[in-house]
């Protein structure tokens, strides 16, 4: 049988006497499913998990290049460690675009792997959860779009989703094993079924799913110019699909959606929310929350084509954005276009987008005042070990006192009523009902 573990991971094991391995994530849940993947191959062969980065043998870094800044943490943190007998990894995206040309800038580094390293179809059943009752499950890998500012093309390659029955069959081990909530990934879910001759889409997907009963589904994430009326429908009829759905927007301007090569306009947009908004009030799943990507100072970016992000924000009302300022992306289209914007002017523009994102947040969380939500408790609050601390249907973290005389670890995994009593920007907090 072909062995699932990268080569570059395979050697060190046979060469030398690895007990123990420590894992350090960078980037997307993409390399958080696969980090998961590679502890659970690691443990199959006797390693286990240090007490801490300095105690382990093998040290793996799952790396991300998506900006400028994911590259440098990488650099940092591989050339400030301590000891010279550790086994250094590097895999993912960094991995992939750089291969063995990073021994030349990390001379402490023993191995490098890519992306492909992995194999694309392992059996996300079966790997070790963070959190037993909460899974990832990767339904498709890779990306066809090629954005103009986007690298994860080139380092994640083609699409290529895995089989509907498949995905069934591990959805319902996990089910079985008694996870409670299921995220499926993708750079574009929407893709789903799209290099498989003959196979379902994402809308059909999505139905299956959810008939195994697993109580919470989630997706991630979904591209504007993908997003179909069958899916539309089965997110807003399903009442195991959580009311909350990402759609990265990225600009409010035309003229700077079509230089990033996002294939859909301003409009299109505004009406895909504005129909999944309508379905969803018409189902009975009521109000959505709605989360995005903006990226702030795309080559050529004006001050009208900024303020028509700011309007589109205004119009959309978002409970979370994700902002981010463009960053050069070296091999990407965009790379090669110039900019004589001053840093400080798209730094500002930045600064006045988080604001507003900031009072949407804010605006988000006062809308469940004194709502009672059902919460998928985590356990203990790391603040506070008297606070529970968990996510509602809408994704907001909620906070609740712990019962006197109950244990944290008796609610981790576990749905229970919450009445809100205080809505903050970054969470909720109430009482257990
Ligand atoms: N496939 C996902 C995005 C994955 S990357 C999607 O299309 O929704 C996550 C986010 O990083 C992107 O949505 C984008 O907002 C941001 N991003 C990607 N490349 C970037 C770059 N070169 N500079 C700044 N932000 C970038
Ligand atoms: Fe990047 Fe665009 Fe693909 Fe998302 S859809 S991963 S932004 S190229
Ligand atoms: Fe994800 Fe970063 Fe790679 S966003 S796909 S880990 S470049």
């Amino acid at each position: 049988m072909l062995d699932p573990l990268p080569l570059e991971l395979r050697l060190p094991l046979s060469q030398r006497s690895a007990r123990s391995y420590w894992l350090v994530t960078f980037g997307c849940q993409m390399n958080k499913a696969d980090s998961e993947q590679i502890a659970t191959l690691l443990e199959a062969r006797g390693l286990v998990m240090a007490a801490s980065l300095d105690l382990a043998d093998l040290v793996v870094f799952m790396t991300c290049c998506v900006r400028e800044r994911a590259d440098e943490r990488l650099f940092g943190q591989v050339a400030s460690l301590g000891r010279s007998d550790q086994i250094i990894c590097v895999g993912g995206c960094i991995g992939e675009r750089d291969g063995e040309a990073l021994k030349a800038e990390l001379p402490n580094l023993s191995y490098v792997f890519g992306t492909a390293a992995l194999g694309q179809g392992y059996d996300s059943s079966a790997v070790r959860r963070e959190h037993p009752w909460a899974a990832w499950l990767p339904i498709i890998t890779g990306c066809d779009n090629f954005c103009s500012y986007c690298i994860v093309p080139y380092v994640r390659g083609r699409e290529r989703s895995k089989p509907f029955a498949e995905v069934l069959e591990e959805v319902e081990r996990l089910r079985a094993d008694g996870v409670q909530e299921l995220t499926l990934l993708g750079q574009n879910v929407n893709s789903y079924g799209r290099d498989l001759y003959g196979q379902p889409r994402f809308a059909e997907l999505l139905r299956a799913v959810a008939a195994s009963g697993v109580p919470r589904i989630r997706f991630t994430t979904s591209h504007p110019k993908d997003l179909s009326e069958a899916t539309i429908a089965a997110f807003a009829e399903l009442d195991n699909v959580m009311p909350a759905l990402h759609l990265a927007v990225q600009s409010g301007s035309d003229r700077v959606l079509a230089a990033m090569g996002r294939h859909y306009t301003r409009q299109h947009y505004l009406d895909l929310v504005r129909r999944l908004q309508a379905a969803c009030q018409d189902s009975g799943k009521g109000r959505i929350a709605l989360s995005t990507d903006i990226i702030v100072g795309f080559p050529g970016e004006s001050e009208e084509d900024f303020e028509a992000t700011m309007e589109l924000v205004e119009a959309v009302g978002y409970s979370q954005v994700f902002t981010f300022i463009y960053s050069r992306r070296p091999g990407t289209k965009a790379a090669e276009l110039s900019d004589d914007t001053p840093h400080q002017q798209i730094q500002a523009r930045f600064n006045r987008l988080l604001a507003l994102v900031q009072e949407q947040a804010y605006a988000a969380n006062q809308a469940e005042f004194d709502q009672i939500l059902p919460v998928l408790f985590e356990g203990a609050s790391k603040r506070d070990p008297q606070m529970l601390s968990g996510r509602s249907p809408r994704n907001q973290t909620v906070h609740a006192p712990l019962p006197t005389g109950a244990a944290p670890a008796d609610f981790a995994g576990k749905i229970a009523l919450v009445q809100i009593s205080e809505a903050k920007t970054w969470y909720l907090k109430g009482r257990l009902v």
